[in-house]
């Protein structure tokens, strides 16, 4: 149900100098989705009356994520004036007018907070009844992040920036998680005031801090219970770290729900991916995107599946597949590459350096070796002979390949579309099918093999080959 007096608001306009990349840093990705889709998941999960999110850097770009994450977000344009303190001022402004309830700001890099933590921060300062609730961790390394200090009897007094802090201030372990709860009363007089005194010539939303207590108000500081949850992003190591926490709680949640696991730290899952119970994942799986496992299927070793549907019992060994569809019961590799289109019925086989595009290969039909189908329609129970080839490209077009059902083609074919093979044929080994098959035909047309007796004795006397040939006794 919706909370009427709660608003978020996630602070997204920030560059991400420390990451060093054109890409700006909340749409670098975490299990599939940019690092601000995350915490605009989680500000859905409070159903609060409105979530603002305020951008700058990139901002067409990031305003496109957070509209693909959360459409009716409200997003914000951050000014001139730098800072997070800035930041939320111009989210305030956007805030439906006349609300008076709790703003919870939420930083956009910091993705893996989840809702029953922010539940429990949030009704802390509810109960509390003070202007402001800000939510700390204690960290082992707190480099980067800004400093708790309290008063000697334990309130919060400040919060300091690493840039502005002493050597002893830089020594507190306790840091700022950059997420607060607010009241919106004489919030926006407070954040007017703030000024950019600091080190980064920044308007700060932690000196909001100090602000409120010379006002005459408490401020609360409510810890969190494990430190990884309000991790920042801010450099690449930051990012590899938080991606590796969240896999681990995605595949122990999919462990949970009855996957076998053999590796998790090899293993990863997007958030997006959805597996049945008895599906096995070996070592080195990567499933990605809309990708579906039902139950029985066995994926890996040295596996990923970008969008892919996997159907009940099938097997994936050591195979690349984006937006493919496996049927149940269907084998694919090792060594497969199976790109977008290709749709394996159930029963059927692509084999061992195999690569398919476009290809709808019928049930109980088989790809087994060293192959390239594209742009193909294979009907029911046919077996496409080792190291086939659809020459489906003519160095302009593309055209279709049709083969029938119960059809035997052999090794070594080029298939030279357009062209159909019709229901029960065969073709000979070697055969270049330029011409269409009927069915029930035998297509051959490799010239006849001519031998020409002793042709190594006389050609090349004295070699091995001519020795062995004469050892043979035959020629
Ligand atoms: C901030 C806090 C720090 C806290 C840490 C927790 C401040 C001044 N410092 O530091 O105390 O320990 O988060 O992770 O708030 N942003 C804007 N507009 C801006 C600047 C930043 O929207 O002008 C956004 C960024 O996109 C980011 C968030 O605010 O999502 C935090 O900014 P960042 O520069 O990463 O702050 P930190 O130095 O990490
Ligand atoms: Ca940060």
């Amino acid at each position: 149900m919706t909370d009427p007096r709660l608003a978020v608001v996630v602070l997204a306009a920030g560059q991400g100098t420390r990451m060093k990349s054109s890409r700006p840093k909340v749409l670098h990705r975490l299990a599939g989705l940019p690092i601000v889709a995350h915490v605009l998941a989680t500000a859905r999960e409070l159903e609060p009356a409105s979530v603002v999110v305020v951008v700058r850097h990139e901002r067409n770009q990031v305003a496109e994520a957070i509209e693909t994450a959360l459409p009716h977000a409200i997003i914000v344009d951050q000014d001139d004036i730098p800072g997070t303190g800035r930041a939320l001022e111009v989210a305030l402004a956007a805030l439906p007018e006349g609300f008076d309830g709790d703003v919870l700001v939420l930083n956009g890099d910091v993705p893996l907070l989840d809702v029953d933590t922010l539940r429990a921060f949030l009704a802390e300062h509810r109960n509390a009844a003070t202007p402001a609730t800000v939510m700390t961790a204690m960290l082992a390394d707190p480099t980067g992040y800004g400093r708790i200090l309290r008063d000697p009897d334990g309130h919060l007094a400040r919060i300091v920036e690493q840039k502005d802090a002493t050597e002893d201030e830089r020594a507190v372990g306790e840091i700022n998680a950059g997420v607060y709860a607010l009241g919106v009363a004489g919030l926006r007089d407070h954040l007017a005031a703030l000024t950019t005194e600091n080190a980064q010539a920044e308007k700060y939303l932690t000196d909001l801090v100090a602000a409120l207590r010379a006002a005459g108000s408490s401020v609360c500081a409510v810890p969190v219970s494990e430190a990884w949850l309000v991790e920042g992003i801010n450099d690449r190591a930051q990012l590899s770290a938080a991606a590796a926490k969240l896999n681990s709680l995605i595949v122990r949640g999919w462990q949970l729900a009855g996957v076998t696991v053999q590796d998790p730290a090899t293993t990863w899952i997007d958030l997006t991916v959805s597996i049945e119970p008895d599906v096995e994942l070996l070592p080195g799986t990567q499933l990605q995107g809309a990708t579906s496992v039902a139950t029985g299927a066995v994926i890996g070793p040295d596996s990923t599946l970008v969008d892919c549907e996997v159907g009940v019992g099938a097997v994936v060994k050591r195979t690349d597949a984006t937006l493919a569809v496996i049927g149940a019961g269907a084998t694919v590799g090792p060594f497969a590459y199976l790109r977008p289109g290709t749709e394996l019925a159930e029963g059927g086989k692509i084999g061992t350096f195999v690569e398919t595009k476009n290809a709808r290969i019928g049930a109980r039909s088989k790809v087994p070796h060293l192959s390239y189908i594209g742009d193909t329609e294979v009907g029911e129970g046919s077996n496409i002979g080792a190291g086939t080839i659809t020459a489906n490209y003519d160095g302009v077009n593309k055209h279709r390949t049709v083969v029938g059902s119960a059809v035997r083609t052999g090794s070594h074919n080029v298939f030279v579309a357009p062209v159909r093979i019709g229901d029960g044929a065969y073709t000979g080994a070697g055969t270049v099918v330029r011409k269409d098959v009927p069915a029930g035909s035998l297509a051959i047309n490799v010239a006849p093999q001519r031998n020409i007796a002793g042709w190594v004795a006389e050609n090349r006397p004295g070699t091995d080959a001519a020795e062995a040939a004469a050892e043979s006794g035959t020629e």
